[in-house]
């Protein structure tokens, strides 16, 4: 083993050893993987816009506490409708000589995980405001804000983008608060993540590991017919979807959400108005930006409408009267036949 004495022979040894092995355990599957696997075939390019949110998102560090990947657990059923899969990640494009275009899957999940927010979070004006500090909409949020992608104007031009916020969290006591593109930007790129559907052919991997808690819970608060199991169950679904915006005190943000205390929709007779606004959105008032179809996009079934209807009319000092799944069914079956 004279080489062992020569370090140019040691070295050169080890490089190539290096190199052999790069080579075998990092390129050939990459390879392998990009001849393999094609973008799906309902996937869209990034606007524009979105390709420069991007940017932004990896610049201002987001991904360290963001994931964008659903890992084929029970657990992460609520990030997807389905696990992810190697086509979701096949969208590579050179950005320039050096660069790949970044997948972003992140490998800490301090806030939640992105892959569908688009779809969850889709409202713009909802980003603007809780990346301008997410304390506004989410009290205890531990997530920074992300002032410098605002600017307070004394005369905003008639394209500018406001933010409306509560004046304690104005930074500034002049002017009036409007997103720089940057901010926008950054909103396009959230508002384009959205899980890409399988083709009609392809089966999604299953989830694994359903613990049979996480079962009991469900046929429990689904099957459960006692009154107090279904306030339960409307609270943790109003937590869910609704509560981000029309807040945990049903009073919503002033410019932004309507108040649910005291709404004539929650609390009024028109209960077909009141389903069609959870089931397929709303946007109705200048004032506010438009609600998106949050009970479509969750798939809630008729029990689960009737669950968060009766939360809302019992919560905040509301009074409206109960209502029965079955009142919801027929609604439910009229809309969905227009
Ligand atoms: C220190 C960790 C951290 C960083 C960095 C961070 N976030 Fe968050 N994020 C969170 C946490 C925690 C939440 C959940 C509480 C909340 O909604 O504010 C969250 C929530 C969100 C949500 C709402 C998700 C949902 O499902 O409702 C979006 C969108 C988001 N963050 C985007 C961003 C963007 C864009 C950046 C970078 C500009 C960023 N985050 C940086 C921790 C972080
Ligand atoms: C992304 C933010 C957002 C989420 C999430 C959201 N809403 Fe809304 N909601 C709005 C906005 C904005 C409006 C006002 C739209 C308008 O009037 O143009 C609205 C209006 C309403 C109204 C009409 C109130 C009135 O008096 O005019 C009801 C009722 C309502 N939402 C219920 C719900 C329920 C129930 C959920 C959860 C299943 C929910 N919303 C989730 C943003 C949201």
């Amino acid at each position: 083993m004279s080489f062992l004495k020569n370090h140019k022979q040691l070295f050169t040894v080890a490089f190539l050893f290096f190199v052999a092995l790069t080579i075998f355990a990092a390129i050939m599957p990459a390879l392998d993987n990009q001849a393999r696997y094609t973008p799906l075939p309902a996937a869209e390019p990034l606007s524009e816009d979105a390709r420069k949110g991007k940017e932004l998102f990896i610049a201002n560090g987001c991904v360290a506490c963001h994931s964008q990947q659903v890992r084929n657990l029970e657990m992460d059923k609520k990030w997807g409708g389905r696990p992810g899969i190697p086509q979701d990640y096949a969208g590579m494009e050179r950005t320039d000589i050096w660069r790949n275009t970044a997948t972003l899957m992140g490998t800490e999940r301090t806030g939640p995980d992105l892959t569908d927010v688009g779809n969850r979070q889709g409202s713009k004006e909802w980003n603007l405001v809780h990346l301008y500090n997410p304390r506004i909409l989410v009290e205890e949020s531990i997530m920074p804000s992300y002032p410098w992608l605002f600017e307070y104007k004394n005369m905003p031009a008639k394209d500018d983008v406001e933010v409306s916020i509560p004046d304690e969290f104005r930074r500034s006591s002049r002017g009036t608060l409007v997103a720089k593109p940057e901010a926008l930007q950054l909103v396009a790129y959230l508002q384009s993540l959205k899980q890409v559907s399988l083709p009609e052919d392809m089966e999604a991997p299953e989830f694994l590991y359903a613990s049979d808690k996480n079962r009991k819970k469900s046929t429990k608060i689904s099957g459960g017919d006692d009154e107090e199991d279904d306030m339960l169950e409307g609270e943790m679904l109003y937590a869910d979807h609704c509560q981000s915006c029309h807040q945990p005190n049903g009073e919503g943000m002033e410019g932004a959400f309507p108040s649910l205390k005291g709404s004539e929709i929650v609390n009024g007779d028109d209960l077909e108005k009141y389903v069609e606004i959870i089931m397929n959105g709303y946007d109705e008032h200048e004032e506010y930006g438009p609600m998106s179809a949050v009970g479509t996009i969750a798939e809630f079934t008729e029990k689960e409408v009737a669950a968060i209807i009766n939360y809302e009319r019992n919560s905040w000092g509301n009074t409206g009267t109960t209502v029965t799944p079955e009142e919801i069914k027929e609604i439910l079956n009229k809309i969905q036949s227009l």
